[in-house]
């Protein structure tokens, strides 16, 4: 039998053998007691992104998501606020909306039909004593927080500072407009790999020249840390045109998150097989809609990008020590028509095509990292800043737990 005591001593000494610069030791990437403790230690304490608003649009709406095997419930209650709720049934657990999107008018459990309300007030349960207290027996609620049009839930009881994120991420988001745009299109991606290389390879571009030549034609590889200009005159002139539309573009960033809008390569307006827009609808109508991509990045899961026609989030989702769920999603402004100003297999193909080689990479990585000759390898300090600099997160995140939780 598991004796969380000795795992968390365990835990604590993965850490403390981790090297600076460096990937991480070995058991992190495969033990199941660091699969229990990110989803507990990393996961449950950070604030996450469900998706967008536009997700749920009328009274209703519900989003269920699985974190690990932590099942939690977004709604949109009868006022259009944006609630949050563990998926977990108060009679005996059971999931209470599978997982998805839907709509019901009321929440039933479907064991007993115990029925909730879009605010998670138990309505009615049958066969229950006349003194049972529906009152004491409404779902648990998640902390949630509607960011320009986007969705954030944390499971922890007290969240982690949100504001300056929120400040940033609406300054820098607004313009695209999420809440007045569609989810054009979705899709699950199962790779067998654990999440945290999913991530380190979802940070990082030095893969990206050979590993993802259709992406290469419109994403800055070469890029520099941060994404910032530097002394590139293209660039520079590109801040100084996002400067004279009012788009913020500089980098900025938290201890979790990272925001920036930056130039795509010469002659290309979005992130798509040849440069172009791939929606005629504009979701952010100016200059042509040549505004490079407006990158957010959240720790531990989320990347996403928005060019002026459309926007694309990538979200990992950890399943098990070596498997793990990515999830895309693509958004369009809410007028444009499927088949007048968008195409769905053209809007989708270079993530969808980039997922699949960034599968390829991460579960070939997964199966290396297994070897008796693995140890923990330096990082590029010029290519791969940002994957050491998720891993610093994941690593400073444990840390901290192991500190307020462990005596
Ligand atoms: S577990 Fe939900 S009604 Fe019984
Ligand atoms: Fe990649």
């Amino acid at each position: 039998m598991a004796d969380p005591k000795s795992d968390l001593t365990w835990i604590g000494a993965q850490f403390a053998a981790r090297l600076p610069r460096h990937t991480l030791p070995q058991g992190l990437y495969l033990d199941p007691r660091a699969f229990d403790f990110d989803i507990t230690a990393i996961f449950g304490q950070s604030w996450l992104m469900a998706g967008f608003e536009c997700e749920l649009p009328k009274p209703g709406s519900y989003l269920s998501i699985t974190v690990g095997k932590w099942p939690v419930l977004i709604t949109r209650n009868r006022d259009g606020e944006i609630k949050a709720f563990h998926n977990s049934c108060r009679h005996r657990g059971s999931i209470i909306c599978p997982s998805g999107h839907g709509t019901a008018a009321r929440l039933m459990c479907p064991y007993h039909r115990w029925t909730y309300d879009l605010d998670g007030g138990l309505l009615a349960a049958g066969r229950m004593p006349a003194d049972f207290s529906k009152a004491d027996h409404g779902l648990k609620p998640v902390a949630v927080e509607c960011i320009a049009g986007a969705v954030f839930f944390c499971f922890a009881e007290t969240p982690p500072p949100i504001a300056d994120f929120a400040a940033k991420f609406e300054k820098y988001a607004a313009p695209h407009d999420f809440r007045n745009a569609k989810l054009a299109a979705s899709a699950k991606l199962v790779e067998y790999a654990n999440w945290k290389l999913v991530m380190e390879n979802a940070r990082e571009c030095y893969h990206c020249a050979t590993g993802h030549p259709q992406l290469s034609k419109t994403f800055p590889v070469g890029m520099s840390k941060h994404f910032d200009a530097g002394e590139d005159g293209r660039l520079a002139a590109f801040a100084s045109r996002m400067d004279g539309l009012g788009l913020a573009h500089t980098p900025v960033e938290g201890h979790w998150w990272q925001i920036a809008r930056f130039a795509l390569n010469e002659g290309c307006v979005s992130i798509s097989p040849d440069g172009q827009h791939l929606s005629r609808k504009l979701m952010l109508d100016a200059d042509a809609g040549d505004l490079g991509s407006m990158r957010w990045a959240i720790d531990p899961h989320i990347f996403g990008h928005a060019a002026a026609d459309h926007a694309f989030m990538f979200s990992c989702m950890p399943v098990g020590p070596a498997e793990t769920h990515v999830y895309s999603k693509w958004l369009v402004h809410k007028d444009a028509v499927e088949g007048v100003d968008y195409h769905l297999d053209e809007l989708t193909r270079l993530w969808t095509d980039t997922n699949l080689q960034d599968k390829d990479l991460a579960e070939n990585n997964q199966a290396g990292v297994y070897s008796p000759g693995y140890t923990p390898g330096p990082y590029s300090q010029d290519a791969e800043m940002l994957a050491q600099r998720f891993t610093d997160f994941y690593c400073d995140k444990a840390r901290e737990y192991l500190a307020a939780y462990v005596d």
